[in-house]
């Protein structure tokens, strides 16, 4: 998958993006970006994108005209997704269904906002990762991005059965983990776990799964 990546702060990617298992498959093609400096479509020599609302409030908007050449710039394109609060919140489900496209170009935005005949003139998504507000669109682009990248092929060590396991993917939350010592501290791993039962672990977790969820995120389980 591409990722085109527009953003006024180019020297942030990859990143976070450039260690671990998301930073091998950057490494090995299995995911690639590129970035395009919003601020090369500015609109005089003080490289200015932004400018004051209409209709008055705090905080400066960016540019429609910068913003349109920037993204035309970008051959191919595929969706658009603009990072924002206002955006429909990211979780798992989103994400897979993300992952069947090829090429997704992301709109990093700054300051207030973007101005909103940006949106309408490329039918942009709006997406959030959360009900807090970020500074700017990047960081959210790079939890996009490694939510994605960790459930494509040959990323994650175990395979698809690591992920498949995993909070969210399970219809809830994940059980409880253990390793090595089996007692630390005084505190024992649960004797089920050393059991080698594999039945009685599976319900062990499940169980744990569902009273952690009930607890934490109620709201997880109407969903299901
Ligand atoms: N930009 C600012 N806040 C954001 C959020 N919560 N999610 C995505 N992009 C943002």
């Amino acid at each position: 998958m591409h990722f085109n990546i527009l953003t006024i702060f180019p020297e942030m990617f990859p990143g976070t993006l450039s260690g671990g298992v998301v930073g091998r498959a950057l490494d090995k093609g299995i995911w690639s970006y590129t970035t395009t400096d919003i601020r090369d479509f500015a609109i005089n020599n003080y490289g200015s994108v932004d400018d004051e609302q209409f209709g008055g409030g705090a905080g400066m908007v960016m540019r429609p005209d910068v913003l349109g050449s920037a993204i035309d710039s970008v051959k191919n394109k595929g969706k658009i997704i603009y990072f924002s609060p206002r955006g429909k919140v990211l979780n798992q489900k989103l994400v897979h269904e993300y992952l069947k496209n090829d090429t997704i170009t992301l709109l990093c935005g700054r300051y207030e906002g973007i101005d909103q005949r940006v949106i309408d003139e490329y039918d942009i998504e709006e997406v959030s990762i959360g009900d807090y507000v970020l500074s700017g669109g990047e960081i959210a682009a790079q939890v996009f991005i490694d939510s994605m990248v960790r459930l494509m092929d040959n990323v994650v060590g175990g395979g698809t059965e690591t992920t498949e396991n995993e909070s969210f993917e399970i219809g809830g939350l994940e059980w409880p983990l253990y390793t090595r010592p089996s007692v630390w501290r005084g505190h024992q791993v649960p004797e089920v776990l050393l059991s080698g039962h594999h039945g009685n672990i599976e319900r062990w977790r499940k169980q744990q799964s569902d009273d952690i969820t009930k607890k934490r995120r109620p709201d997880l389980i109407k969903e299901n």
